[in-house]
C-alpha cells in the first residue's frame, strides 16, 4: 500500500502545486461546496492511479485542489462506500493519499437518518462519536507501522478542539447545531422501523452508510477529524415515512449554506492559529 500511496501522491503533485492544509470529504448533496473553491484544479477519480471509481448517482467523483477562504484545501467530491462493493481498504485509500499530501485536518460531511427524538429533518448534527456497525474495519490485515499503530486509540475520534470551534462558529452565526453519535451500517437498504429502534437503543442519534471507515483510517494516522451530518429523514417511531435517495439529496442540499459557512469559518480559525 505504501508504494501505491506514493505513486498516487506523485501523480497528484505533478498536476497541482497546491499544498493542502485540510482535506474535505463532501457527502451527499454537498457537492456544491466545491463551487466555492477558488484557483481550482479538478482531477476526475477515473484519472487518478489506484483510486476506485465512484458508482453512486449524485457523487461526481473528482478530487479538487484549490483555496477556500484563502486556505489551501483538497476536496473529495464523491466518496466510496462499502455498499458499492469496495473493500474498506479501497474506500479509505484516498484518505491515506490526502494525509500523504500533507493535510493537517480532515473535515467530513454526510447525510443520515435521525433516531434522536429531538431531531428534525434538515437539522445538522456535529458528530461527537461513532459506532462502527459495518461488518468490517479498514484496519483489518497486516498493519503498516509507517502509517500508524496496530491498535489505534479511539478515545477521541472527533477532535475536541475542532468540535468546540464549530460550536462557537454555529452560535456566532445563529446556526442551530445538534450534537450526537453517528452509527454506520453497510446499507444500501435504509433501515426498517425495528432497526431504527435498535439504533436508538444502542446509543446512536443518527444512522448512515459512510464516514466511519474514513475516520478510522484518519485516526490511525493521527489526523484530527471533524464531521457534520445532515438529518435528511427520521427513523423515529411514528415519524417514519418512505424515503428515497433523491429525497435524501434534496434535503441535504438545503443545509448546504450552513455547512459551507461552518467549514469556511473553521478553516480560517485554524489556519490563522497554525
Ligand atoms: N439511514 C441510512 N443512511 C441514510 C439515511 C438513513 O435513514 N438517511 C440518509 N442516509
Amino acid at each position: 500500500m505504501l508504494r501505491q500511496i506514493q505513486e498516487t501522491k506523485n501523480f497528484l503533485n505533478s498536476k497541482t502545486t497546491t499544498k493542502p492544509f485540510a482535506g474535505i470529504v463532501l457527502g451527499t448533496g454537498l457537492g456544491n461546496l466545491s463551487t466555492e473553491i477558488k484557483n481550482k484544479t479538478a482531477i476526475p477519480y477515473s484519472e487518478i492511479p489506484n483510486f476506485p471509481i465512484s458508482t453512486v448517482e449524485g457523487h461526481n467523483g473528482e478530487l479538487i485542489f484549490g483555496t477556500l477562504n484563502n486556505v489551501p484545501v483538497v476536496a473529495m467530491q464523491g466518496r466510496f462506500h462499502y455498499y458499492e462493493g469496495y473493500s474498506l481498504q479501497e474506500c479509505t485509500f484516498p484518505i491515506r493519499v490526502l494525509k500523504a499530501l500533507g493535510i493537517k485536518n480532515l473535515f467530513l460531511s454526510n447525510a443520515s437518518g435521525g433516531v434522536n427524538d429531538n431531531f428534525k429533518i434538515g437539522d445538522i448534527m456535529l458528530i461527537t462519536d461513532h459506532i462502527n456497525l459495518l461488518p468490517d474495519n479498514p484496519l483489518i490485515g497486516k498493519n503498516i507501522t509507517e502509517l500508524g499503530p496496530r491498535f489505534p486509540d479511539m478515545s477521541e475520534p472527533y477532535d475536541k478542539t475542532l468540535r468546540s470551534q464549530v460550536i462557537n462558529i454555529a452560535s456566532a452565526n445563529n446556526i442551530k447545531i445538534q450534537q450526537g453519535v453517528y452509527a454506520a451500517l453497510s446499507g444500501p437498504t435504509f433501515e426498517t422501523p425495528a432497526e431504527y429502534k435498535y439504533m436508538k437503543t444502542i446509543g446512536a442519534d443518527t444512522v448512515g452508510m459512510s464516514t466511519v471507515p474514513e475516520v478510522i483510517v484518519a485516526r490511525h494516522m493521527n489526523l484530527p477529524c471533524m464531521a457534520i451530518s445532515i438529518i435528511t429523514d427520521l427513523g423515529i417511531e411514528g415519524k417514519i415515512v418512505e424515503i428515497s435517495h433523491q429525497e435524501v439529496q434534496e434535503v441535504a442540499k438545503t443545509a448546504e449554506p450552513k455547512m459551507t459557512l461552518i467549514i469556511k469559518e473553521l478553516l480560517t480559525t485554524i489556519y490563522t492559529k497554525n
